[in-house]
């Protein structure tokens, strides 16, 4: 059984402090085999704003890939924006904005889809989704990750990334299993998978994990427990105004059948 825990949208600068700590207790007592973040871990992309960020991440014990989001590309310096949008980030997190990363027979391989062209919406570069394509193992469990969802439900007011349905169509048939994303700060899974649009992909859209903004009602992240084909799949929520993260829902999906089924 492998554990892996989705954080996203820390939006450090913007962030409830108090839930720094239990946070990362809660992190702690899960013991997960790998944590992926899946960007927008500042509100503006500030150096100080990614030094907090990485000093916070580097609190956590288990191994760790990031990526960036929309907010960790400057926004109002348009000539950082235009000619080194992820200098800053890079300075904090390392060179790569794709990292990959295995525990036991799961693969979790990031995607990149902050673009500065396209700041709030996002792109899916095809040479990216290429390189996941590339490295799918089909005996184990592979999960893509990225900050902007592939698909939105029809009750979401953001336009959609651009290439996201390609790369979904393409990473579904290549044997991407999971995909793993956060931005619009709003849980999805089970409406996303009554769907029917990707039904051998999971997509599971998980919720901001730090930031204050008091529209989001809750801070979350989730935990993934993957046996062979089948997902034990815990939300962890803290609500806002409360003091820490209450005890996990839990909800169990097979794709036993090939496809994808709550069990
Ligand atoms: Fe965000
Ligand atoms: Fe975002």
């Amino acid at each position: 059984m492998t554990r892996i825990l989705h954080l996203t949208d820390l939006h450090f600068g913007f962030h409830r402090e108090a839930l720094e700590a239990p946070l990362l207790e809660r992190i702690a007592a899960l013991q997960p085999d790998l944590v992926a973040v899946g960007g927008d871990l500042t509100h503006r992309g500030l150096p100080a704003q990614l030094a907090r960020a990485r000093t916070f991440l580097d609190r956590i014990e288990a191994p760790l890939i990031c990526l960036p989001g929309n907010h960790d590309v400057p926004l109002w310096n348009l000539l950082a924006r235009t000619f080194w949008p992820f200098r800053a980030y890079r300075k904090a997190f390392g060179p790569s904005l794709t990292p990959r990363a295995h525990a036991g027979d799961v693969r979790v391989m990031a995607i990149n889809s902050a673009d500065p062209y396209s700041w709030q919406r996002g792109k899916i570069r095809a040479g990216e989704v290429g390189r996941v394509i590339a490295h799918v193992d089909p005996l184990g469990t592979n999960i893509a990750v990225l900050h902007h969802p592939l698909q939105q439900l029809p009750r979401v007011d953001k336009a959609l990334a651009r290439q996201a349905t390609r790369a979904l169509r393409r990473m579904e048939a290549a044997g991407v299993n999971i995909v793993l994303s956060g931005h619009l700060h709003r849980w999805a899974v089970d409406d996303l998978l009554a769907t029917g649009h990707a039904p051998r992909v999971l997509q599971i859209q998980t919720g901001t994990a730090l930031c204050a903004r008091i529209t989001d009602i809750q801070n979350e992240f989730a935990l993934l427990e993957i046996e062979g084909t089948e997902l034990r799949l815990e939300r962890h929520m803290a609500p806002m105004g409360g003091k820490g993260f209450d005890a996990p829902q839990i909800a169990g999906y097979s794709r036993a059948s090939g496809v994808w089924r709550r069990v």
